[in-house]
């Protein structure tokens, strides 16, 4: 009988839904940002359940949590397949957490069905996908392809000055893994399961996306610098003031960012003020730009027009404008994407080819490792957003084709 048989719709919403009750927020939503206290909980939850089922539980360096189901030769490299716990801080039940549920309950349905894989299969929630706690994002797949090395992590700050090196090793205390250290070995694969994210498979009525690649995307840090000054003293004439500078800098950019047809993404999603006092003259403006398109010389030209534009539109004051981050757009090897094409086809289930909007940690992985991903639609493309939802349905079909397809990745 097909693994996809054993894929429990019920039991996947469940835990779905336990893993929600942490960070849960009053308008439905999570707030489990990475390495809080609440995505510890979510985390104690997923090895709770590991070591219920006797599934073997480690960790590593940077935190990322690994669930094996052995195979009937262990001496071969794993299929690993997962996602990440952490969340936005207004963020949604299902963005990471679907691929990391998902990827349980296969492990789950072939124990029901008592199947053996020649391959191990591990499943894996990354530490800091989401970059917003701390920047930059997917530092746990990072650290795991090498991309980063994890002493240049440690020292990474939250914006209230809390070191990633500490806020891990409360979580590593909490865990209560330290002796548990995964080997350092490559992935045979890895296949990464989340919700759209977009409105594209809710448009088409298709209950499968088969993601070819990822568009580009950069972040851009600019800081204006005024004068601080009595806000009822200072004539309008000798002011700096940091904010109005800003906004005139936005105003600008709003002309960069306007591109006929709708491709580019471009987003001010933190923007801050200093001293933040009601009555004394902004003397410093902080905010973050991110942006993303899928050609690589139209983000490359409009990253350097953003750099431009900024300083020219400073007026009185003085802009500095920091590229912290550049990903250029990158396509996955097919060996994954075919084997998940494959599944779907092998189960009756439509599915439409697509670059993804959002970054994963699948762009680190396949650095590694063949690599790919499945999309499921969710509510009105809605993410980033407590609201954010998705049908006991479509979990399950994106679950079957998962599970095809890691069993015949486990068993090549
Ligand atoms: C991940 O959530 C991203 O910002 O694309
Ligand atoms: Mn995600
Ligand atoms: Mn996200």
């Amino acid at each position: 009988m097909g693994i996809e048989t054993a894929i429990s719709e019920s039991r996947l919403w469940t835990l779905l839904m336990e893993l929600a009750r942490y960070g849960a927020t009053p308008n439905g939503g999570v707030n489990r940002q990475a390495l809080s206290s609440a995505e510890l909980g979510a985390r104690r939850y997923m090895i709770a359940w590991a070591k219920e089922r006797n599934f073997g539980v480690t960790t590593d360096g940077i935190g990322n949590i690994f669930v094996r189901r052995n195979g009937t030769d262990n001496s071969l490299a794993p299929v690993l397949t997962g996602s990440h716990l952490d969340s936005q801080p207004t963020g949604g039940k299902f963005d990471g957490s679907y691929g990391v549920a998902a990827s349980m309950e296969i492990l789950a349905a072939l124990d029901e069905l008592g199947i053996s894989t020649r391959r191990p299969i591990e499943v894996v929630s990354w530490t800091n996908e989401e970059g917003c706690r701390f920047f930059p994002a997917c530092i746990g797949s990072g650290v795991f392809a090498g991309a980063f090395s994890l002493d240049s992590v440690l020292p990474l700050m939250d914006p209230d000055g809390i070191k990633l090196g500490d806020a891990l090793a409360a979580t590593m205390k909490g865990m209560d893994l330290d002796a548990a250290v995964r080997p350092a070995s490559k992935p045979h694969c890895y296949i990464e399961a989340h919700i759209e994210q977009g409105p594209l498979l809710e448009l088409a009525n298709i209950p499968i996306g088969v993601v070819t690649g990822f568009q580009g995307g950069c972040r851009i840090k600019v800081e204006v610098t005024g004068q601080e000054g009595h806000s009822g003293t200072t004539p309008r004439r000798t002011r700096k003031d940091a904010l109005f500078s800003a906004v005139e800098i936005i105003s600008a950019l709003k002309q960069v960012a306007q591109d006929q047809d709708d491709i580019l993404r471009f987003t001010v999603g933190r923007f801050e003020v200093f001293p933040g006092s009601p009555n004394t003259v902004p003397g410093r403006v902080v905010f973050v730009i991110d942006m993303r398109h899928p050609d690589n010389t139209v983000l490359r030209s409009k990253a350097d027009e953003v750099q431009q534009v900024a300083m020219a539109s400073a007026g009185s004051c003085s802009v500095d404008v920091m590229e912290m981050s550049y990903r250029p757009p990158s396509g996955f090897q097919p060996a994954v994407i075919d084997a998940i094409r494959q599944s779907a086809a092998a189960l009756g289930v439509t599915h439409l080819e697509m670059t993804s909007g959002a970054g994963h940690d699948a762009v680190q992985l396949d650095k590694i490792c063949p690599t790919g991903m499945i999309f499921i639609p969710c509510w009105r493309g809605l993410s980033h957003n407590e609201a954010e939802s998705i049908t006991p349905e479509a979990s399950a079909i994106g679950a079957r084709v998962l599970a095809r397809t890691v069993v015949v990745l486990a068993d090549r």
